[in-house]
């Protein structure tokens, strides 16, 4: 979300004559895009803020903003706390940016702007349609969250939860499918209760329009509430050709216990029944999810509950974190916190343990043949082009279950263009390492129109 949020930023401040610059030292204007997820994240704001200032002594005309939800949570304090900032502005003033920096620009003014909207407002979303480099785009769908998890920050700084109209949604795809975009991720802190508030239709039936839009290749989403995961939305991943097959599932913790307390809604054994399900519908689907280890009143028992979950479902992959206590979130006030050393302790042994099955869902795609979406050169590369002869050059795409893939092209490669970023390659993986594919390209799709009606796999591609 963040990611998108900084693409907005940048968009926002082109018409102003603003481009990218990858030196802090060059740059005329630097915002810092802001994440108060965890503890750490915000320590890490102040930190860089830190380092900016020196900038700002030997650059008195240097414009410096803090943006997105530490902005948000701390408004004016920032201000005081850091004072060569110049604009302090919030998770819904994105879309009155340009006007804050123009004043800046000229006035020399410093601004705090926080205000919160219900509702959506559309002039939030812009698109640059000069951009014809995307293959892959997120697309947000709704924003906030109702949701209220005891140890979460999101409903305080991102606000109440409200959907986007679906023609609005499939307005932006059509305008970022003729810009070459290939692939989208459809955006929210609970895509699942997708239009449930204003009436919309349900984020299942959202997903099939997306499905229908020519030119579309793939669809992901993220992310998914386990409580509001409905049968269709199981189903959808049988009947929509063009939707990857990878769910990002957070669960946090395997205890019925701390879920009640973290009030998640949902029991250990409702989730476990979920993922029955999807492997039922979609017996290759992908599995991610998130875990908070060292919550309050998180017991030795309650820890190995956790540990025997990820037994249990063998993720593909997750993400965890230490708790930390986070301003206006309920569990900050719980009693029995877990100390830091012991939280480390937990968190280490949990990651451990994930490590085994993610090398070993990664292990057995070795010899099967993947429908990857191209992203590009692999990043180690980009910039090394002109010593590196094609056939070495490394290319970097995912797998519909969202694994990095990757390839060079292969030695004896006549079809294959020098070109595959953005073109969908049938690659035999050869060889699986701990978060990522290597493989040989054996197929580049020629005739893109019959993938994008969803023949997906009866298309015979120029072989290598
Ligand atoms: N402490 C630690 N982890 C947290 N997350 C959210 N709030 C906290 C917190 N206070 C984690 C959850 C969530 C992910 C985005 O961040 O696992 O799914
Ligand atoms: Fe936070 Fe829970 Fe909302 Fe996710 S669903 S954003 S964890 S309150």
């Amino acid at each position: 979300m963040n990611v998108y949020d900084s693409e907005q930023i940048v968009t926002s401040l082109k018409p102003l004559g603003y481009k990218i610059t990858s030196s802090l030292e060059k740059a005329g204007l630097i915002i810092v895009n802001t994440c108060a997820i965890r503890e750490k994240a915000e320590q890490k704001v102040f930190s860089f803020l830190g380092r900016l200032s020196r900038l700002k002594i030997k650059k008195p005309d240097l414009i410096l903003g803090v943006g997105g939800c530490v902005a948000q949570q701390e408004g004016s304090k920032m201000l005081q706390r850091v004072p060569f900032l110049d604009l302090v502005f919030g998770t819904h003033a994105i879309c009155r940016l340009p006007g804050h920096i123009k004043r800046i620009e000229t006035k020399k003014c410093r601004i705090v702007d926080t205000e919160m909207i219900d509702g959506i407002d559309e002039s939030a979303f812009v698109i640059d349609t000069e951009d014809h480099r995307k293959v892959s785009s997120f697309v947000t769908i709704m924003q906030g969250c109702d949701n209220f998890c005891t140890y979460c920050v999101v409903p305080y700084v991102r606000g109440r939860e409200a959907s986007r109209e679906p023609e609005k949604i499939v307005n932006e795809i059509r305008e970022l499918v003729n810009c070459g975009v290939k692939e989208v991720t459809l955006l929210g802190q609970n895509v699942n209760s997708y239009g449930r508030k204003e009436g919309l239709c349900s984020f299942a039936e959202l997903l099939s329009l997306v499905n229908g839009i020519e030119g579309l290749v793939r669809i992901r989403f993220t992310t998914s509430h386990p409580k509001d995961l409905s049968d269709d939305l199981i189903y959808a991943f049988y009947m929509l050709e063009k939707l990857c097959h990878h769910i990002h599932l957070p669960v946090q913790s395997g205890s019925n216990s701390v879920l009640k307390r973290m009030n998640r809604k949902y029991t250990r054994e409702l989730y476990l029944e979920k993922i029955n399900k999807l492997r039922n519908i979609c017996p290759d689907i992908a599995v991610t999810s998130d875990f908070i280890v060292g919550f309050p009143g998180e017991t030795e028992d309650d820890f190995k509950q956790t540990l025997d979950l990820i037994k249990t479902v063998e993720f593909d992959g997750l993400f965890a974190f230490k708790y930390s206590d986070r301003p206006n979130a309920p569990a900050s006030g719980f009693s029995h916190k877990i100390s830091e050393r012991e939280k480390k302790d937990r968190l280490m042994e949990l990651l451990d343990l994930q490590e085994r099955f993610t090398k070993k869902r990664n292990e057995s795609l070795v010899g099967s043949t993947e429908l990857t979406l191209v992203e590009g050169k692999s990043k180690k590369q980009s910039g090394k082009d002109a010593q590196i002869e094609p056939r070495h050059i490394q290319w970097t795409g995912r797998t519909s279950t969202n694994k990095i893939i990757n390839f060079s092209r292969s030695d004896d490669c006549i079809a294959c263009d020098d070109i595959f970023t953005g073109r969908m390659v049938n690659i035999k993986v050869e060889k699986a390492l701990s978060h990522s594919l290597m493989g040989r390209p054996i197929e580049v799709e020629p005739i893109f129109d019959e993938l994008v009606k969803g023949q997906i796999h009866q298309v015979s591609g120029a072989k290598c």
